[in-house]
């Protein structure tokens, strides 16, 4: 979260956080990446990660979270929202597989199904190619998934 938050200028990124009585019961943070398309270099935003406390989960929270940054993403005219999750909970935002969208994962280690994409108001078709995390996910080895009998 630390080498997120320090990646990028404040209108790059995105934290929210949901409160209860004084306390943080739910986060989520956006951070810049790029997507690589033919025509040029794309500023598209990742949703991650996103988190309820658990004993605050299944109260509409996360999706209150998610719903609120999308819209403001959309009001920044990000394009493309990516994101590594499992699309029985995504799908309900608008977010379907990338894949099918054009966009090519950054990573032989993200399952097909999790990695999505929720297109907004400032995409154009052109916007295809893959996608590039920022460099704190690289370094975290925080993209996909790691095999370690592979
Ligand atoms: C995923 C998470 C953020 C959802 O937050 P939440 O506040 O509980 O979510 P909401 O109350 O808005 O939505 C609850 C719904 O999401 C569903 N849901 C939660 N996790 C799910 C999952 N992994 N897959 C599919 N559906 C899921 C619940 O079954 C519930 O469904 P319903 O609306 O049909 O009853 C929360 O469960 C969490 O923090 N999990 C641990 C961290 C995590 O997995 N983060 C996401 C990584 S991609």
């Amino acid at each position: 979260m630390d080498a997120l938050r320090a990646a990028g200028g404040p209108d790059e990124r995105l934290s929210l956080v949901a409160e209860h009585s004084g306390q943080v019961v739910g986060h989520v943070m956006f951070t810049r990446s790029l997507l690589d398309a033919p025509r040029r270099l794309v500023d598209v935003q990742v949703l991650s990660p996103l988190a309820v406390r658990p004993d605050r989960q299944g109260r509409g929270i996360g999706s209150a979270l998610v719903r609120h940054g999308l819209k403001i993403m959309a009001e920044r005219s990000v394009p493309v929202v990516f994101l590594e999750g499992p699309p029985g909970y995504y799908a309900r935002f608008g977010f379907t597989g990338g894949g099918a969208q054009g966009f090519r994962k950054p990573s032989l280690r993200i399952p097909d199904a999790a990695f999505q994409a929720v297109r907004l108001p400032a995409y154009e078709p052109w916007m295809t190619g893959t996608l590039v995390y920022s460099e704190p996910f690289w370094r975290h080895d925080a993209v996909g998934l790691r095999n370690p009998d592979s």
